[in-house]
């Protein structure tokens, strides 16, 4: 079984991700080759079971590189893939006041952008969001168990398959 994994990390927090994932893959028997999307070609990507395609969110979106990298990517037909977004945590203003909703939405489209830009290329089998507390991070509290439930919702789709 082997997973192939793009991120577009800029302070680490994505890379973390990544590296954990890996980790907690490896234990169950399973490769997963990261790799910095300015490094791999979108239009050739190695044979792998599952693509992961990690983006973190900058002004409402994916990252630049991860809008680019995942716009351009071919799959083969029937390929499986699984989004991750690494994205800033919701915090009240310095008045206590939790931002407008209509406003939060147009800042939380990292997400819904990722979907659309891969629709169509594939299979989506897993989702997940790990949050950061400030910008540039540290990761929440708790965002390991946040990565095992990724995991797990991968894992369970590569025994259900084989
Ligand atoms: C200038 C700037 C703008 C950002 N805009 C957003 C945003 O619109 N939505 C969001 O969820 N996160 C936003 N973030 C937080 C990033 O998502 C966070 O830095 C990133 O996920 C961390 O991942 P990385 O360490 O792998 O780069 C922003 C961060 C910076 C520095």
């Amino acid at each position: 079984m082997k997973i192939a994994y793009y991120h577009a990390s800029r302070f680490g927090n994505g890379a973390a991700v990544a590296a954990r994932f890996a980790e907690l893959m490896a234990e169950r028997g399973v490769t997963v080759d990261v790799q910095h999307m300015r490094d791999a070609d979108p239009k050739h990507l190695p044979a792998a079971d599952v693509y992961v395609f990690s983006a973190p969110g900058f002004m409402g979106k994916p990252r630049r590189t991860a809008r680019s990298f995942v716009g351009r990517v071919r799959l083969e037909p029937g390929a499986r893939y699984a989004i991750l977004t690494t994205e800033a945590a919701v915090k009240p203003d310095k008045n206590g006041q939790m931002p407008d909703p209509a406003k939060l939405e147009h800042w939380q489209q990292v997400m819904p952008t990722m979907r659309k830009l891969l629709e169509g290329k594939g299979v989506e089998v897993a989702e997940g969001t790990v949050k950061v507390t400030d910008l540039k991070g540290p990761l929440e509290d708790g965002w390991e168990e946040k990565v095992r439930a990724f995991a797990d919702q991968i894992s369970s789709i590569q025994s259900s398959a084989a």
